[in-house]
């Protein structure tokens, strides 16, 4: 019989990560993740290059874009200036790099990334627990503003409530799991008064959403997930995880055959929007 498990009973089936996520600067994070080929940001560019072409289309430019997790700012990195990760581990795992302090890392970082093009028209809020990582994506000028909060564990304060009002998209990779319905709940006031933004989030499949699109629909959107939509988010790090994540999706009674047992952590993409404005099904906006 399937049944409900805590977002915490199931990030125990997964490699813990969080020595990386908290670092002065990225090489760590990037070292690490190669070893698995984490790509989910690649993966979701796509998605949130489109819905971004249609929000400036219909609200203006630039869109306000909020990143759930946002760690060293790799979306916004990818995003803003048309990288890939592939860009992001080359540069990061460059031996020549491996002496450079995280100071030194940063002034390169800044002056490399202000010498790229603007490939989005967005300026992006990156929220994340780990304070080092946020400070990096701000001071490498990846982010206009960094969060650095837990909203499962503490309200959205004033200060940071005001500047979530022009948000028109909160997008998260990696992320859902960590946080969960509670995180929402308190963000939704904050981001809703101005234009409502959609959100946009790419979930590993062990990791309900039900609870999260449950409690946007109390705050008047609707979910539509990505039907038949897959997102290969890495590899698992080893045999044992991949046991763990497996027997976690078949109690959930998600059927893992042919997708987790062939060795990746798969992702699905869900679009929640005001229901006012939820009439273009999901393929249909990302596929333009
Ligand atoms: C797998 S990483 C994903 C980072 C980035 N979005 C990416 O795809 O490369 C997960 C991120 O979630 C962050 N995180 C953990 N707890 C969180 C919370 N309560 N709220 C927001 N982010 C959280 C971690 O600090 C980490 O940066």
């Amino acid at each position: 019989m399937p049944h409900a498990l805590s977002n915490q009973a199931i990030n125990r089936a997964k490699a813990n990560m969080n020595h990386i996520y908290a670092e002065a600067d990225p090489r760590a994070y990037f070292r690490e993740l190669e070893t698995v080929d984490y790509a989910i940001p690649d993966r979701a560019k796509p998605v949130f290059r489109a819905l971004i072409g249609h929000l400036a289309e219909s609200r203006g430019t630039p869109v306000h874009a909020l990143d759930l997790g946002c760690s060293y700012g790799i979306n916004a990195a990818i995003l803003k200036h048309d990288l890939s990760m592939a860009d992001l581990y080359r540069r990061y795992t460059d031996p020549a790099l491996d002496d450079a302090s995280s100071e030194e890392m940063i002034a390169a970082d800044r002056a490399y990334f202000d010498g790229l093009p603007d490939a989005a028209p967005a300026e992006v809020i990156g929220l994340d627990p780990a304070e080092p990582a946020v400070a990096y994506a701000e001071q490498a000028g990846l982010i206009e503003q960094g969060l650095a909060l837990n909203l499962e564990e503490e309200p959205l304060p004033d200060a940071a409530a005001a500047a979530m009002a022009p948000v028109d998209l909160v997008m998260s990779t990696g992320c859902v799991g960590y946080v969960g319905a509670t995180s929402f709940d308190r963000l939704m006031p904050a981001v809703g008064e101005g234009d409502a933004p959609w959100l946009a989030n790419f979930v590993l499949r062990m990791f309900p959403f039900d609870p999260i699109a449950e409690t946007l629909e109390a705050h008047g959107y609707v979910t539509e997930k990505l039907d038949g939509a897959r997102f290969v988010q890495r590899r698992f790090m080893s045999e044992e995880e991949q046991a763990g994540v497996v027997e976690k999706l078949e109690a959930q009674g998600v059927d893992p055959a042919g997708v987790e047992t062939e060795g990746d952590l798969v992702a699905e993409f869900y679009l929640s929007r005001p229901c006012a404005e939820a009439d273009r099904p999901v393929a249909d906006l990302v596929a333009s």
